[in-house]
């Protein structure tokens, strides 16, 4: 309730997780969040304000660089907070406060249900943040809940769309290099896309701010490498039409994951359209999360790889 900054830290997925809380802790309870990588955060050794709140996301509980980060801002004077999956680890033990993810054990090396689940816990957390602040309403509190309690229901719509995923890996599965591109919520999706994709098909995959495509990226645009972005029809869906327009007008392929009002407003030629059910913007993470681990997946089994255990991870 009466904090003025809270730092999220993490590796990997888990800091992808993170990317996407930012954006609902400073949405729904208006407290600046910080987000860093474990590894760069450890050495950097940033200047602390004892008595603020640092998070750490992880789903083993094990991951050195994290546990590393979890001790440096306990010993700053913070208060930490895991949110972790495994609950007998090591981060969960050393944490002043544990929120359990409960994805159940994680097998396979690329983090797929974990990933989904602290995405769950984080916007939990923002939503009871944010009454307490006074920053939300009970209204609005009851409408951000209802939309949470109604993900699993649209997690199974959104399978339905698998047999087409399932067509565009083997597409997908031609290329040499993939962009993902997103704008809000979806930016960090976009990272988490492409990491997913390299990680399980060991095709070179580049996750961007939709917004910074003209930065730098447009240059590498032409028919072979598929541009996919990721955008539900909620507030900057518009920013991000404009975007695929100037894909589009370089020859580029675009294979789009928005919803139903997103594929009529967006009407444009694409190498596929991935059509998920309407829902809350808020909550649309979680189940966007859904298509680009099923395009990874599908991708990966297509060329034959082992999707649980791919080379070079532990
Ligand atoms: O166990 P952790 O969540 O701390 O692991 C962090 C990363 O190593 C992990 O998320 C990694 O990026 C995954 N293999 C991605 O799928």
């Amino acid at each position: 309730k009466d904090l003025n900054r809270i730092s999220i830290t993490a590796c990997g997925t888990a800091y992808y997780a993170g990317l996407v809380g930012k954006y609902w802790f400073e949405r729904l309870a208006r407290i600046n969040v910080e987000v860093d990588v474990a590894s760069e955060y450890r050495y950097r050794e940033p200047p602390l304000d004892a008595g603020e709140l640092a998070i750490v996301v992880s789903q083993s509980g094990e991951t050195a660089d994290t546990l590393a980060s979890l001790r440096y801002a306990a010993e700053g004077g913070q208060h930490t907070l895991a949110v972790v999956n495994v609950p007998t680890s090591t981060i969960a033990r050393e944490a002043e406060a544990v929120a359990p993810t409960l994805a159940g054990m994680e097998i396979g090396v690329a983090s797929t249900k974990a990933f989904t689940c602290q995405l769950a816990v984080l916007l939990s957390l923002a939503i009871t943040a944010g009454r307490e602040r006074g920053t939300l309403g009970e209204a609005e509190e009851r409408r951000l809940v209802e939309a949470l309690v109604s993900v699993p229901g649209l997690i199974s719509e959104a399978l339905r769309a698998e047999p087409s995923i399932e067509a565009l890996g083997q597409e997908i599965a031609k290329a040499k290099d993939v962009l993902y591109l997103g704008r809000g919520t979806s930016y960090p999706l976009a990272l988490e896309g492409a990491l997913k994709l390299k990680e399980i098909s060991y095709i070179h995959a580049e996750g961007y701010a939709a917004g910074e495509l003209k930065h730098g990226p447009i240059a590498l645009i032409d028919e072979t490498m598929p541009v996919i972005v990721i955008a539900p029809h909620d507030a900057v869906f518009e920013k991000t039409v404009s975007n695929m327009q100037e894909v589009a007008a370089r020859g580029g392929r675009i294979l789009l994951i928005t919803d139903e009002a997103g594929a009529k407003a967006a009407d444009m030629e694409t190498m596929g359209t991935i059509v998920m059910p309407a829902c809350d913007p808020v909550v649309a993470p979680l189940l966007y999360s859904i298509p680009i681990q099923l395009l990874a997946y599908h991708t990966a089994g297509f060329m034959g790889k082992d999707v649980d255990q791919p080379r070079n991870l532990a």
